[in-house]
């Protein structure tokens, strides 16, 4: 495999792990907080985010490349308002968009087909996670300021459950 693709692939496990503090840290401000679904809904988004560092792992062991495991960074986010808290989440989906379409540059570059097609999954994952991270500040600008609707948004997020992963490698 190219160097620099085996690079962004490795570095891609440590984001995703970071990934998933930050949504543990998330899901820590809202149990703190008192909103238990919200703390539900960022609790399933880091194992999610557990699950792709795990699929960026699993690509680079089966194509019997090396794996390093770098230190994960402290998520050091401080909010003032609940809302601040789902925009910083927009904000990093956009930012690991960014990541993925890197490496899929890179794979590009050096006709990497079989690093294209793995990283096609998360291409479209990421579409759905920014979709995902949007609706919730819609839902959240429309009945956040209202306790009773906010109650009630905090029911619907406390149902989501978690599936593993559609991408099995
Ligand atoms: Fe692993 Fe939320 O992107």
């Amino acid at each position: 495999m190219d160097k620099r693709v085996r690079d962004l692939l490795n570095q891609q496990i440590n984001k995703e792990f970071y990934s998933a503090y930050l949504y543990l840290d998330f899901s820590n401000y809202f149990s703190r907080v008192g909103l238990d679904g919200f703390a539900n809904w960022y609790m399933i988004q880091a194992q999610e985010e557990r699950d792709h560092a795990m699929l960026f792992y699993q690509y680079l062991q089966n194509e019997n490349e090396d794996v390093t495991l770098e230190a994960i960074a402290k998520p050091d986010k401080v909010f003032e308002q609940h809302i601040d808290v789902l925009h910083a989440g927009l904000e990093h989906e956009k930012y690991v968009t960014s990541l993925i379409n890197d490496i899929y540059e890179a794979a590009h570059d050096v006709k990497d087909f079989r690093t294209m097609q793995f990283l096609d999954w998360f291409v479209k994952e990421q579409g759905e996670e920014e979709t995902n991270a949007n609706d919730l500040i819609t839902k959240m600008e429309l009945f956040g300021s209202d306790p009773r609707s906010l109650y009630m948004l905090n029911s619907e997020l406390a149902a989501r459950v978690y599936s593993a992963p559609s991408l099995v490698l």
